[in-house]
């Protein structure tokens, strides 16, 4: 399966959810996951993310392993998101920091 990253907080640029053929990804307040039950590997929104924030759960760095368990987790309460929309006002300062899964919001 494909897994959004602690990149994708605080950031939420969405491009990610158009190419979706399978509509996986999950909103929630402040970055999306993915479902790994409905995800097919199709690997089109990888590219797509400006901040190359999608990985497959074989690429995932080990200190990242909690993402894949969150991307699980989120995914069956937060809601399907399909269509794009603005990205977070703070993204440009967000997107060049790292270690941001303290600041998951559920
Ligand atoms: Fe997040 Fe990138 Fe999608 S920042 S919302 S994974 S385009």
């Amino acid at each position: 399966t494909h897994v959004v990253t602690e990149a994708c907080i605080k950031c939420k640029y969405t491009d990610c959810v158009e190419v979706c053929p399978v509509d996986c990804f999950h909103e929630g307040p402040n970055c999306l996951v993915i479902d790994p039950d409905e995800c097919i590997d199709c690997t089109l929104c990888v590219p797509e993310c400006p901040i190359d924030a999608i990985t497959t759960e074989e690429e995932l760095p080990p200190g990242q392993l909690v993402m894949l368990a969150l991307n699980a987790e989120l995914s069956k309460t937060w809601p399907v998101i399909v269509s794009q929309k603005e990205p977070l006002s703070d993204h440009e300062h967000w997107a060049g920091v790292s270690d941001k899964r303290d600041l998951l919001e559920r």
